[in-house]
C-alpha cells in the first residue's frame, strides 16, 4: 500500500482511504466486517463527515458505536472529518466549526481528529474565523491536520490570507469518467471542445505545485451519483473492455485498474471509496500502486470518452 505523508503527523495516511458516507443503516457486525476488511488490506484511513446519513453526525455515530477503537487501534489509523454543509447552506463561522467537531468527536467516540476539511467553498467565509478556530482546535488537541474539499485554486490563497496552519489536503471528485481536472490540461486551448474548458481554475497543477495532496471522491461514479461505470456496457463498453485486458494483465479486477489509474498519477492522490461491500475494499487496495505505463494510463482516459488531441 503506497501512502501519503500530511505535515503534523507522524503516520503515514493510506492512498486508498475507506469513505463511511453509506454505512447509515447497515448493521454493527457489517461495519466491523468492513473496517476489518480496510484494515487487512493496508487501509488506515477513513473519511467521515458531520452530514453523512439521514441526520448529522449520522454516520459518524454508527462507526464510532461499532468499531468501538481500542487506544491502540486509534494510534494506528488516520480519522478524517468535513464541516461546513449546512440544511441549504454553507458555514465556516468559528462558531459553527468549533460546535461540530465537538460533536464530531463525540460521535466517533475518539479525542481528536487526524484531519479536518473544510466541505464545500463558503463564499460567505471570513478566513480570519477560520483561522481562530483552526488555532483553537489545533491549540487544544482536537485536530492535527486541516484540508478543505471541493475548493478552487483562489479560494485556497483567500483562506491562506488568514490560516497559518498547512492546509494538507483538497478532496474533489475524480474518477476516470469525471475527470476535467485532468482533461482540460490535456485539451488545453482548444477552441470549439468543451473538454478544454478550465472549471477549477487549474486545480491540479495548483495542488501539484503547493504540495496539496488531491482526494478522489466517487472513484466508481460516472457523473454525479449517477452509478458506476463499470460493468456498464451500455455507456461504457470501451472503457470496461480495456480495464477488464488490464486486469487480467496485472492479476486484479477492472475495480483495482480503475482506482489504479487515480493513484498512478504523479499528483500522489488518495482514492476515496464508498462502497459497503468488503470484497471490493480488498479489490481497491490492490489498486494503490500499480505501475500502469502511460500508454496504458493514457488508453483507458482515451476509453472514458476523453480527447487526447
Ligand atoms: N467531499 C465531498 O464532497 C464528497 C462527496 C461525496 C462523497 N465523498 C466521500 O467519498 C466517498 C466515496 O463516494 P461514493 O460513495 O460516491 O464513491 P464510489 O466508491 O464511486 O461509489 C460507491 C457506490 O458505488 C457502488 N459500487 C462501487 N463499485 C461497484 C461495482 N463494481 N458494481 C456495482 N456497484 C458498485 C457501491 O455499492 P456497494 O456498497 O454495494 O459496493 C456504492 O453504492 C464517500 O464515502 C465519502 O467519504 C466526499
Amino acid at each position: 500500500m503506497k501512502t501519503i505523508s500530511f505535515p503534523e503527523s507522524e503516520l503515514q495516511s493510506s492512498n486508498v482511504v475507506l469513505g463511511l458516507m453509506r454505512i447509515a443503516t447497515l448493521p454493527d457486525d457489517d461495519i466491523r466486517t468492513l473496517y476489518a476488511a480496510a484494515r487487512d488490506a493496508g487501509i488506515n484511513t477513513f473519511d467521515h463527515a458531520d452530514i453523512y446519513g439521514p441526520e448529522r453526525h449520522a454516520c459518524e455515530k454508527r462507526f464510532g458505536e461499532a468499531v468501538k477503537l481500542s487506544a491502540a487501534d486509534r494510534a494506528s489509523i488516520v480519522i478524517q472529518s468535513k464541516v461546513g454543509i449546512r440544511q441549504g447552506f454553507f458555514d465556516f463561522s468559528k462558531e459553527h466549526i468549533l460546535r461540530t467537531v465537538d460533536e464530531s468527536l463525540a460521535a466517533l467516540r475518539t479525542d481528536y481528529l487526524d484531519v479536518l476539511l473544510l466541505h464545500r467553498p463558503d463564499t460567505l467565509v471570513e478566513p480570519e474565523e477560520v483561522a481562530a478556530a483552526f488555532d483553537e482546535l489545533h491549540t487544544a488537541g482536537k485536530v492535527v491536520n486541516f484540508g478543505v474539499s471541493n475548493h478552487t485554486p483562489g479560494q485556497i490563497e483567500l483562506l491562506k490570507t488568514a490560516v497559518n496552519r498547512p492546509l494538507v489536503a483538497n478532496q474533489v471528485q475524480l474518477s476516470i469518467t469525471h475527470c476535467p481536472m485532468i482533461a482540460s490540461g490535456i485539451a488545453a486551448n482548444m477552441g470549439g471542445l468543451d473538454q478544454s474548458v478550465d472549471r477549477d481554475n487549474g486545480l491540479l497543477d495548483y495542488s501539484r505545485l503547493h504540495g496539496m495532496t488531491l482526494q478522489a471522491w466517487s472513484p466508481f461514479q460516472k457523473g454525479f451519483f449517477d452509478g458506476v461505470f463499470i460493468g456498464d456496457l451500455d455507456n461504457y463498453a470501451e472503457l470496461n473492455s480495456v480495464l477488464d485486458e488490464l486486469a487480467a494483465k496485472y492479476e486484479v479486477t477492472p475495480t483495482g485498474i480503475a482506482v489504479a489509474w487515480i493513484t498512478r498519477h504523479p499528483a500522489h492522490m488518495q482514492v476515496v471509496l464508498g462502497t459497503t461491500n468488503p470484497g471490493r475494499v480488498a479489490e481497491s487496495a490492490a489498486g494503490s500502486d500499480i505501475p500502469l505505463t502511460r500508454e496504458e494510463w493514457y488508453r483507458l482516459f482515451r476509453a472514458a470518452g476523453h480527447v487526447v488531441p
